[in-house]
């Protein structure tokens, strides 16, 4: 086998020697502290050990930026039924019908559990107080702290998982990729970095709920850690990957040039925000019915034609008829951070552009949040269970979180195996050849990445651009990918390619539009095309 060639199929990141490597044992390891690898850990802690990494701090995930809130029936007005199908019409023929069931029957039951463990949601009179998001019929999204949905939620999960004796966190933990035995078709455990070193964790159970993909794009809400590395490590194991073409971006982002961007809610919108274009114009309501509250996918293309139209580079969202007050208590975080630019909601528009937020796709599991890989669960954003189809309704992500975290927590700790002591922790030696190819600059090529990603694989996507970036993508992995890295920057941007070429080839693959997924030039929704794209690593020759 060629180095190229070997660099395509690649099983691990770096040389590995299990023996000389520091080890640990527990029951079950769980890659990710969102809300669902911290309710996994809840859950699977009831009679096994836990571990969970983390890749940052605590504070580092999609979750606890998370404003809008978590989608659940709350009230008698609403139902089951309608939840549903709102979550069905979003997704465009292709969600799993038994997990939207699963999703929308168990969030009541759960919400009422993170209410009894002190998360205080928002309330009104006596009720969990709920507000509208796109494309969902009834208001169901219960909020925290106003827009601090994501933090209060993380917070009182934080609490809990610290309590348990049984559960061990280790933050700032970089975790390189799963083990498995030697024909791949069973987790052992992962290897990781942290500042001890290189750390073997041998589990009965892995849990993967290492979160999304949002920093492939220049343009993302997504923190610094949304590198991708759990879709990258579940591909290198052998896991099947689904639906990876389907990228949701978010309408509304703040844009201040040169800043950072960060989300500002839909249910901001939700409440009565207005979308205007430079002239002034209201211009939603000629891209769909429902104007402001239209699909997620829908708004942002409508928000994409009007800056193309009058050549600007964002649009504005009008709260300026809020009572300041109000407004300030009950979207305290979108307060403080346009304050912060000096933008008086009472009396100026606040500038926003649409940008990556969610990964729709992910490692494929079933609906025990099982993977094709024996003893390897995913949950959270970094799953496809089948929820969202191709295109994720506002809100479902953290109900989605809560119900798949408890699931994949308590098959870890029902499995007949859980315990450490029953798993095998075969000698695992890999080395990678030398290359002598150039060394490219992986900082340089990460933001080349990301640019390219928001250019050629963005909101519209067409076959010569999606061709483009396949064959930038492969240039860059030929350099990239046959080197032995000793840093997380290497590393997440071998992952980053990893991932950006699996998601250009699923978008050309599809040629129709779906949900998220939208091409010029095949601009209709084609009956065939109503299944699941899914992508496994071709296994290596000995
Ligand atoms: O707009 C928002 O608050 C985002 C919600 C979500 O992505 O679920």
């Amino acid at each position: 086998m060629d180095k190229r060639d070997f660099a395509e199929r690649q099983r691990y990141l770096i040389n590995i020697n299990t023996i000389s490597t520091q080890q640990l044992f527990t029951d079950t390891v769980i890659i990710g502290a969102g809300i669902a690898g911290l309710r996994a850990a809840i859950e699977a802690a009831s009679n096994r050990n836990v571990i969970v990494l983390c890749k940052g701090s605590l504070r580092d995930s999609n979750t606890w930026l998370a404003q809008g809130g978590i989608a659940s029936v709350l009230c008698k007005e609403d139902s089951f039924e309608s939840h549903i199908e709102d979550t069905l019409k979003a997704g465009c023929g292709i969600c799993d019908e038994k997990v939207v069931s699963l999703v929308v029957q168990q969030a009541p039951e759960l919400i009422q559990q993170l209410l009894e463990w002190g998360i205080n949601f928002d309330m009104e009179s006596g009720d969990i107080a709920t507000t509208l998001e796109g494309g969902h019929c009834h208001p169901r999204i219960a909020h925290a702290h106003g827009d601090e949905t994501g933090r209060v939620i993380a917070q009182g999960l934080i609490n809990k998982v610290k309590e348990n004796p049984k559960i061990k966190i280790f933050q700032n933990f970089y975790t390189l990729d799963l083990l498995t035995g030697e024909d791949g078709s069973e987790c052992l455990g992962i290897i990781g970095f942290d500042k001890r070193g290189l750390q073997i964790i041998w589990a009965a159970n892995t849990i993967l709920a290492a979160g999304g993909t949002g920093r492939l794009y220049r343009e993302t809400t997504n923190p610094e850690v949304a590198t991708a590395d759990g879709l990258a490590m579940g591909y290198r194991a052998g896991a099947v990957l689904a639906d990876m073409e389907f990228m949701q971006f978010h309408p509304t982002t703040l844009y201040i040039a040169g800043a950072s961007r960060a989300l500002i809610t839909e249910t901001l919108r939700g409440e009565g925000a207005k979308l205007l274009d430079d002239t002034g114009y209201q211009f939603m309501k000629d891209y769909h019915q429902d104007a402001e509250l239209a699909p997620r996918d829908i708004v942002s293309r409508a928000i994409l034609s009007q800056m193309l139209k009058n050549k600007t580079t964002h649009v504005y969202l009008d709260v300026r008829h809020f009572d300041k007050q109000k407004f300030t208590k009950r979207f305290p975080h979108i307060a403080e951070l346009c304050e912060s630019f000096d933008i008086d909601v009472s009396r100026e528009l606040i500038p926003v552009r649409p940008s990556a937020h969610y990964m729709v796709g992910g490692v494929k599991t079933d609906q025990s949040a099982k993977t094709n890989i024996a003893n390897l669960y995913a949950c959270g954003e970094v799953a496809a269970t089948g929820l969202h189809g191709a295109n994720r309704l506002g809100s479902n992500s953290l109900i989605e979180g809560l119900v798949f975290g408890r699931i994949a927590g308590s098959q870890a700790a029902g499995s007949s195996e859980a315990a450490s002591a029953h798993i095998s922790h075969p000698a695992i030696e890999f080395q990678i050849p030398q290359s002598d190819r150039t060394r490219l600059d992986t900082k340089d090529i990460t933001n080349s990445l990301r640019a390219l990603m928001w250019r050629n694989v963005g909101i519209i996507r067409k076959e010569r651009p999606l061709l483009e970036a396949q064959e930038i993508i492969n240039f860059w992995r030929r350099y990239v990918m046959d080197k032995t890295f000793d840093n997380q920057q290497g590393w997440e941007c071998q992952n980053m390619l990893t991932v950006a070429g699996l998601m250009a080839y699923a978008a050309k693959q599809r040629k129709e539009s779906r949900g998220v997924h939208f091409r010029s030039d095949y601009p209709e929704t084609i009956t065939n095309f109503e299944k699941h794209i899914e992508i496994s690593r071709p296994k290596m020759e000995k």
